[in-house]
């Protein structure tokens, strides 16, 4: 899988991909990294590429034509690539939407900073757009590297063991059941004592137990969502 980061600022995003997981999947050549700048695009003697908002409003905004003139040349080079631009006016990024994308073979993530990206740049180029949460961010660097990392890790071959997938969070509605390490004692606080017995079975009731506490205590609409589905089937 090929990643594309079109930003002002890579630097913001290499940093992340020098150590754990996703470099080692990096380095197994399961994932490829590039960056492309559209300062290296603006036609301006000043290599300007952004402007005050056309009708008024605070802040700058990034311009048409270098953002034109780098896409271009990207879906020039490779047909099958999915652009993805990040803003907060967009649908939320979803676990669904990591397992779908991990399919892609290339996705180009396209970071706006200031106050926005020319709309026409969106309209013109965007194959889905994305917000990862209720809150506005300096730019959508950090969202970009979010989703980037929630699909990698659904790619084959980027965690050791694939198992570690499927009982996660949001694989199920329920939040996942909270999970200990050694010693089973420590300063006072045990394991529940169900999980140091050893009965399979019982450990996995313990855990759906738990499971739904936590989700019933911090998003009690996904347990709702998780009842209505077992109900429908029974
Ligand atoms: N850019 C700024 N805020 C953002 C957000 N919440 N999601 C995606 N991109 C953003």
């Amino acid at each position: 899988m090929k990643f594309t980061f079109v930003t002002l600022f890579s630097n913001l995003i290499e940093g992340y991909f020098q150590d754990s997981i996703l470099k080692r999947a990096i380095d197994k050549d399961i994932l490829h990294m590039h960056y492309l700048n559209p300062r290296d695009y603006s036609q301006n003697k000043h290599m300007k590429v952004d402007d005050t908002a056309v009708g008024g409003g605070a802040g700058m905004v990034m311009n048409p034509q270098p953002l034109y003139d780098a896409l271009r040349e990207l879906k020039s080079q490779d047909e099958d690539i999915h652009v993805v631009f990040l803003t907060p006016v967009a649908k939320p990024f979803k676990q669904n939407d990591a397992k779908r994308l991990a399919k892609k073979t290339h996705i180009a993530f396209v970071s706006g900073r200031y106050e926005g990206i020319d709309e026409r740049v969106i309209e013109e180029f965007a194959d889905e757009v994305f917000s990862i949460g209720d809150y506005i961010l300096t730019g959508g660097e950090l969202a970009a590297l979010v989703i980037c990392d929630a699909i990698s890790r659904n790619i084959e071959g980027v965690l050791g063991n694939s198992d570690s997938l499927d009982v996660e969070s949001f694989e199920t509605p329920l939040l996942e059941a909270p999970s200990f390490s050694k010693p089973k004692n420590y300063e006072h606080k045990s394991v529940p004592s169900e999980y140091l017995k050893g009965n399979h079975s019982r450990i996995r009731s313990l855990k759906l137990a738990l499971s739904e506490c936590k989700t019933q205590f911090f998003r009690p609409e996904q347990l709702l969502k998780h009842r209505t589905r077992k109900s429908y089937e029974k």
